[in-house]
């Protein structure tokens, strides 16, 4: 299937639902406001990868913590590809010591974000194209 359709129409604040798109897993978390406040207050002079990674934004979109999301009103949610840039294992979801993302392979940890803070991985857990097709439906793809 070129696209899926998710309904997210059951997941609460910190909840967290994974799908197969393309083969690959697809983590779709409605963020706490904690998680996204620690997101958006850091300077992104701290991440070692400073782009957005976002299919849906231009290829030079800066990595805040809006532009990881699914967008202004709605930065609870955030969509990426469940599968680590280091060498593409499944990083663990709230683990690690920014309470994002951590591989537990060659122990990257990534942010509340999906952006990678520190460990092997160069780059940012990648976003597919989405979008909210309704409130309560994203379409990935
Ligand atoms: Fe994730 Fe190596 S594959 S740290």
């Amino acid at each position: 299937l070129a696209s899926i359709e998710v309904d997210v129409a059951s997941l609460e604040p910190g909840m967290s639902l994974t799908v197969k798109w393309r083969g690959k897993p697809i983590f779709i978390r409605n963020r706490t406001p904690e998680e996204v406040t620690a997101a958006a207050d850091v300077p992104l002079s701290d991440l070692k990868d400073p782009i957005a990674r976002n299919a849906n934004l231009p290829a030079d979109a800066q990595a805040t913590g809006v532009d990881r999301s699914g967008g202004k009103d709605k930065e609870n949610w955030i969509v990426m590809v469940g599968t680590c840039t280091h060498l593409g294992c499944v990083p663990l979801g709230q683990a690690g010591e920014y309470n994002g993302w951590f591989c537990p392979c060659h122990g990257s940890v990534y942010d509340t974000a999906g952006r990678i803070r520190k460990g092997p991985a160069p780059e940012n857990l990648a976003i597919p194209t989405f979008s909210f097709v309704s409130d309560t439906k994203i379409k990935i793809g």
